[in-house]
């Protein structure tokens, strides 16, 4: 399974990176606006750091117009991934970009109906937001399970990045289901490193090894 970074911070994208496991990164409004600077430059900035599909959002509501905005982004570097919600708009465009070889990221995705259209309409990648789903007493990983199921059914193109990951569990749970990506949070990616057994055991190791005659 690929895991992608979910956070536009250039200092965090630097430091996973750095783990030499990260295959690429998604960003959104919100994570972009928490960096406050020019975001066209943070996206080539991310493009610079990270080898791999880098998801940068369009805000335009109508087809043509998000057609002209992705189009913009896609000349900032040939690793930029559009993301595009899942609207009938977003669909349109989805069909159109596909049709140019521009990457599109169907976000805001939170049904199996709904990846079937982004699929459909030629999406390279489909995001299902689990957390948000979780959050409102729906079963996110089940949607990622329907979602799975029907790609196979049909051989689709489409890749799932399993997106608003809260916890290891999504993570691991995308991984037994097969999920292509997972897009996880800093603070979950190092949530992942930490057991206290593994701490307990690397103090034990150390006090042991201190006791073997070092000549
Ligand atoms: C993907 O990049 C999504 O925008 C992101 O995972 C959403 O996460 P959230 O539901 O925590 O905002």
């Amino acid at each position: 399974m690929k895991i992608f970074i979910d956070t536009a911070n250039l200092d965090r994208i630097r430091e996973v990176n750095s783990w030499g496991i990260l295959d690429g990164v998604t960003t959104n409004p919100t994570l972009v606006a928490k960096e406050n600077t020019n975001f066209e430059a943070l996206v080539k900035e991310i493009c610079h750091i990270v080898d791999g599909p880098i998801s940068a959002e369009v805000m335009s509501v109508k087809a043509p117009d998000m057609v002209a905005e992705a189009r913009k982004l896609a000349k900032l570097h040939h690793n930029v991934v559009i993301k595009v919600p899942m609207t009938e708009e977003g669909v349109k465009a989805t069909k159109v970009l596909a049709s140019e070889d521009i990457k599109v990221n169907m976000t805001l995705v939170f049904s199996a109906a709904q990846a079937l259209l982004a699929a459909k309409a030629g999406a390279r990648y489909i995001s299902p937001f689990v957390g948000r789903l979780d959050d409102v007493g729906q079963d996110g990983m089940k949607l990622i399970a329907e979602i799975m199921n029907i790609l196979d059914n049909y051989d689709m193109d489409a890749e799932v990045i399993v997106a608003s990951v809260r916890d290891p569990i999504h993570v691991v749970e995308a991984a037994r289901l097969g999920a292509h990506i997972a897009t996880v949070p800093y603070d979950v990616l190092k949530k992942m490193f930490a057991h206290p057994l593994t701490d307990i055991g690397i103090k034990r190791f150390q006090d042991d090894w201190a006791k073997v005659p070092k000549k």
